[in-house]
């Protein structure tokens, strides 16, 4: 299981099958999840492939529904790893209290599959993503853990064998304090050891899995990644079965880590024994944004790119969409940022989509 990306890449230097996701896992049984790498040599996907690293993107099921679109076309070729940006939280399959509908996760499993591509899963535990009955409902500790252990056994049954990696946890530590932050449903009902709990239940339902804990803004040395630092090493002093820590990477442009402090802060997981994936890269640009903005958009994704290639134990680099058509950036900024992606809103790739590929070729 622990072997580096380089000794996969020598294992699987004849048939490139399931290439990326054995190497960046170092699990061959995880091979069987990737079929065919990518087939156009010009993608991100294809150099990414040959590199072994995992490339992925959010994704939108209403925007899928023609596999002709720009939209399926980009998704397909560039990216050998998939994430639904909304439609596996809780709030989307569970939004009737025991009524669950697969039916956009589903969708975006099979075209995975059809693009042999890898999933990566978001998330089982969140303070927020819940649907209405959960977000306003005070709820004993007891049936608090029956949901959330009914939620966490159904979709890791369901997908398993299909995704390679889940985030358990998501946002867990908050600004105020250390450890665990007291807030939403599931915090509220069970207390803190509800993380130690969601973990060990995803492990038992998913045991090929890998699980991570997922937060933003521990990207650098801040507070809160001391903070999550701390707290990741007192779960797994006790034994909760995390592995990786995930960056959301939700940056804006001329606020990025500089990288040596960026790489540092990820050696400081990697020492704890974890791997690193970001899970939400994009890169924030300002209205009447320059050239020189564009340029240093660029710059900024293709450092955390070559972080990753740097970086064994850093294994996925996961963006949070692809075209500046549809992106959660203007409206969590209140429409002060915008244009954080690597395609256009035409389609067109921008300076970034250009300096990550020259990463990915080494060149
Ligand atoms: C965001 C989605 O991008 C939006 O479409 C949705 O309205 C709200 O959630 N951190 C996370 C993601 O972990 O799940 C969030 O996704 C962005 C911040």
């Amino acid at each position: 299981m622990n072997m580096s990306r380089r000794d996969a890449l020598k294992l699987s230097a004849t048939g490139l099958a399931g290439a990326a996701l054995v190497q960046a896992t170092g699990c061959a049984s995880l091979g069987r999840l990737m079929g065919k790498p990518g087939q156009d040599p010009n993608s991100l996907r294809y150099l990414a492939d040959k590199r072994g690293l995992i490339v992925g993107s959010a994704c939108a099921w209403h925007l899928m529904q023609d596999e002709n679109s720009p939209y399926c076309d980009i998704l397909g070729r560039e990216f050998n790893c998939l994430v639904a940006e909304n439609e596996m939280k809780m709030e989307a399959t569970q939004a009737e209290r025991g009524k669950y509908n697969f039916t956009a996760a589903d969708g975006i499993m099979a075209f995975a599959a059809k693009h042999d591509m890898a999933v990566r899963a978001i998330p089982m535990v969140w303070h927020d993503g819940n649907p209405d009955w959960a977000m306003n409902a005070t709820f004993s500790r007891e049936e608090a853990l029956e949901i959330i252990h009914d939620y966490i056994f159904t979709m890791a049954t369901r997908y398993k064998g299909k995704i390679f990696a889940w985030d358990v946890l998501n946002e867990g530590i908050g600004d105020d304090g250390p450890g665990l932050q007291d807030k939403g449903p599931w915090f509220k009902a069970i207390g803190k050891d509800y993380a130690q709990i969601a973990y060990n239940w995803a492990r038992e339902a998913d045991p090929d899995a890998e699980l991570f804990y997922n937060d933003f803004y521990i990207n650098r040395f801040s507070v809160k990644a001391q903070r999550t630092l701390d707290w990741l090493k007192e779960e797994l002093d006790r034994g909760t079965p995390i592995d990786g820590v995930g960056l959301q990477y939700h940056i804006q442009v001329d606020n990025r880590p500089k990288m040596q402090e960026a790489t540092d802060n990820i050696k400081r997981f990697i020492d704890l024994g974890l791997k690193v994936h970001v899970t939400e890269l994009d890169v924030w640009l300002p209205k009447n944004y320059t050239q020189e903005h564009l340029q240093r958009q660029a710059e900024a994704y293709a450092e955390v790119y070559e972080m990753a290639l740097a970086i064994p134990e850093f294994t996925a680099v996961v963006v949070w969409g692809f075209t500046d058509l549809h992106s959660w950036v203007p409206y969590t900024s209140g429409h002060s940022y915008d244009d954080a992606l690597m395609f256009d809103r035409q389609f067109k790739p921008k300076p970034a989509y250009e300096a990550i590929r020259s990463v990915l070729r080494g060149s």
